[in-house]
């Protein structure tokens, strides 16, 4: 049975979405993904130039060293995004660019052709009316700081901090939202944890160290960017999950329990509450003593925060597993003998119900509506953003050269809707970017996972809007605040 059939696609934009004035619709991509030019201007490598340049690590052996060559496109790019109708654009900023001979001990000398390249961005799409949202860490760390012992070591907090203030003072004049951090889950979890994401390393007590500070680089960044900038808007991007226990058995709810600790609460508790949750310290206790936490580093962690960024694709059943045959963990991240999870031995993840995308990620767009209205509940105020959801799919170009990606279009409508949910009960969504603008490098899947509403031909570098570029146009058309 087709996906098609499964989840009704249609190609007429949503009708009656309950959306608040001003909401705003863009699309979202991440440097290491997009950019290319991996030597240009003065770029220094990053962990994913290493991780991917390292035989094995990544689908087909491939890298980021050309991806869709926006670093050389993006004029071109921003064109498209005008003619697409799009109203915001969510990129992030290479930090090797920026500051290419960082250390553990300082940024080193500013690279003005790096920044410049983003002073240039900038220029471009607000010459084009399309408001820009910067991430600043996407996972392109600078390689010397992994060399150095990476996010589990104090250190990169505190230069990722000082290289945020740094882009503040000198591009900060152009953008309006800042997002700390994307998905520090994914930088602790599979860059130490399951070794599926660069550094590729498989060190659960590293996970724990990492997790603390990224939670410490968000704050000091946080508190660096509003000392140059007092106006802007500054968020950090989590990959929330909406956990379900399969049975409502107490060890499977208490498994999901755990899960949620450590794969929400971890990063939400000390950003928005100042504390761990103790269930996790307590459940983690064999792995780390988490005597990384100094005096004083959850006031720096929880600063203010203007929005909090929400990324959905797909949500996680867990049961409590009991020892009986192999233990299954099907977490859609990659294949990896080692597991992400600290101190979850004890936890199954089975394989959910299709339908699936071509990530092997189930499909629920119930999940979007739970999490956007659970963090409305537990953190009444919070101003909320889905900085990113959309599908992979094996998209087909037709012989006339056109993409008709109606499976696309029945995914991302039927999430739109499920956004629209989520307001109608009460959560303060302010937005929605689509990932992703382009075809680009899907990380440990090389170019093998197609996820834009642009396809890219590799070979040529040619754009062409899918249907879901033309229907996401329509719909931005019809519902633009
Ligand atoms: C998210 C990442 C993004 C992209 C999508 C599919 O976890 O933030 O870069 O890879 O998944």
């Amino acid at each position: 049975m087709s996906i098609q059939t499964t989840i009704s696609a249609t190609t007429q934009p949503s009708a009656g979405l309950h959306l608040p004035e001003g909401f705003l619709w863009g699309a979202a991509t991440a440097s290491y993904q997009i950019e290319g030019a991996a030597a240009a201007d003065g770029r220094t490598t990053s962990i994913w130039d290493t991780f991917s340049h390292t035989p094995g690590k990544v689908q087909g052996g491939d890298t980021g060293d050309v991806a869709d060559d926006h670093y050389n496109r993006y004029r071109e790019d921003v064109a498209l995004m005008k003619e697409l109708g799009l109203q915001a654009y969510r990129f992030s900023i290479a930090w090797p660019r920026i500051t290419p001979q960082v250390t553990a001990h300082g940024l080193g000398p500013v690279n003005e052709a790096g920044l410049d390249f983003y002073s240039r961005l900038l220029d471009e799409l607000l010459e084009a009316g399309i408001s820009p949202a910067a991430t600043l860490y996407h996972w392109d760390l600078p390689q010397a700081l992994e060399d150095a012992g990476g996010w589990p070591e104090r250190a990169t907090a505190e230069r990722f901090a000082e290289y945020a203030g740094l882009v503040a003072a000198r591009l900060g004049d152009r953008i309006g939202t800042f997002i700390t951090l994307n998905e520090p889950w994914c930088s602790s979890y599979l860059g130490y944890g399951s070794g599926v994401h660069a550094p590729g390393r498989t060190d659960h007590a590293a996970v724990l160290a990492a997790v603390h500070h990224l939670n410490l680089g968000h704050g000091l960044a946080a508190a660096a960017i509003r000392a140059e900038r007092p106006e802007a808007t500054i968020g950090l991007t989590l990959n929330l999950a909406w956990v379900r226990p399969q049975t409502e058995a107490p060890a499977d709810v208490a498994a999901a329990e755990r899960v949620d600790g450590l794969q929400n609460r971890v990063f939400l508790d000390p950003v928005l509450r100042g504390s761990y949750p103790q269930d996790i310290v307590e459940a983690t206790a064999s792995v780390s003593d988490w005597s990384f936490v100094k005096d004083g580093d959850l006031d720096l962690i929880h600063q203010p925060l203007d929005v909090l960024g929400v990324n959905y694709y797909s949500p996680t059943v867990v049961r409590a597993y009991d020892g009986v045959g192999e233990r299954e963990e099907a977490d859609g991240h990659g294949a990896s003998s080692a597991s992400p999870w600290p101190a979850c031995g004890d936890i199954e993840f089975p394989q959910q119900p299709g339908p699936y995308t071509d990530m092997g990620w189930s499909i629920d767009a119930r999940g979007m509506t739970e999490l956007l209205v659970r963090m409305h509940r537990e953190h009444p105020g919070l101003e909320l953003m889905v900085t990113e959801n959309g599908a992979a799919f094996p998209d087909v170009v037709g012989p006339d050269g056109t993409i008709d990606d109606t499976d696309r279009i029945a995914y991302l409508r039927d999430h739109i809707e499920a956004v629209s949910d989520a307001v109608a009960a009460g959560a303060p969504v302010r937005g929605y970017y689509v990932w992703s603008l382009l075809d680009n490098f899907e990380w440990g899947y090389g170019y093998s996972k197609r996820f834009g509403v642009v396809h890219v031909d590799y070979d040529t570098q040619q754009r062409t809007p899918k249907a879901s570029a033309r229907w996401y146009r329509d719909l931005v058309r019809a519902h633009a605040g």
